[in-house]
């Protein structure tokens, strides 16, 4: 069923984001190296820790949220990079999850799509793609991750689809599974990111096509690179300030948020959000 978009939604360029609230978020399987059952996260901080992304991306950083419903069987669902990648001509590339705990997800990501007026594009049934967690626009480019959740197969459709130059970048630690875990995109040819993530090939493609700033270990463990950027600001968890300050000497605001539950199940910042406009520029 697909309906027509609503006519007051305004569409101001990299500044629709889609979250869903916290509502079943919780930990019960473990599907990366951070998920313990034994850690479970905090609920009530959870809440708490959510909402303060969502204020400092709408209220200090200009962004329009938009919301999905998180279903009850998917308590994952909260981290909506992975619902699909955006590409032009409102079209959505939707993911196919790597884990059959988080497949259930599909579609009511694929539902939310269409009754915002998406065209919805599937990946083949054998090739796993998790959406925006492995895959983002930098300039004229695309960067992909593959091999942890992301399958290779999924950046050659991307580049039919979109005619774009794709950049697949293989990830070598269980640590940073996804893309964003570890490659954070600031603008056309600048980028942060770890280089341990990734194969030697990997990081000389990164260091060939970007002025590539290198974090540490440390604050790579804290997730510095899952940070949301929107123009010159920038949400970044909390606790690393050595990229906090790389980034402040760019020209970047950046604003701190404490990520410590949803780190718990692997994600933070970037993770809880989705671009909804095909370009990060
Ligand atoms: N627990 C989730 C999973 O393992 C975390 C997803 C984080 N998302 C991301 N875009 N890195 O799938």
């Amino acid at each position: 069923m697909q309906t027509a978009i609503k006519p007051e939604q305004k569409r101001v360029k990299s500044h629709n984001l889609l979250m869903s609230r916290p509502d079943s978020y919780d930990l019960i399987y473990e599907i990366n190296a951070w998920m313990h059952k034994s850690n479970r996260p905090d609920k009530r901080l959870a809440w708490d820790q959510w909402n303060q992304l969502h204020d400092t991306l709408t209220q200090k950083m200009g962004a329009n949220v938009e919301l999905v419903q998180q279903a009850q069987e998917a308590p994952d669902m909260v981290f909506t990079a992975n619902a699909g990648m955006m590409l032009p001509n409102k079209r959505v590339l939707l993911s196919h999850f790597r884990h059959p705990e988080r497949q259930v997800e599909e579609p009511y990501f694929e539902q939310w799509f269409r009754d915002h007026g998406f065209e919805v594009l599937h990946m083949a049934e054998d090739c796993a793609f998790e959406g925006e967690g492995d895959a983002f626009w930098i300039g004229d480019y695309m960067v992909a991750g593959y091999r942890k959740r992301s399958d290779i197969c999924s950046h050659h459709y991307l580049s039919e689809l979109t005619g774009a130059n794709v950049l697949s970048l293989e990830l070598i630690d269980d640590r940073w599974y996804h893309l964003d875990t570890c490659f954070l995109p600031l603008k056309d040819r600048l980028a942060a990111y770890y280089p341990e993530a990734f194969d030697h090939y990997a990081r000389r493609v990164i260091q060939e096509h970007f002025d590539a700033i290198p974090l540490s270990p440390e604050e790579a463990l804290k997730f510095a690179c899952n940070s949301v950027v929107i123009g010159d600001q920038i949400a970044m968890p909390a606790g690393c300030p050595n990229a906090k300050f790389a980034l402040e000497e760019r020209g970047y605001k950046v604003h701190e948020v404490p990520m410590t539950e949803f780190i718990k199940s692997g994600g933070a910042c970037k993770c809880l959000v989705l671009q909804l406009d095909p370009l990060n520029s």
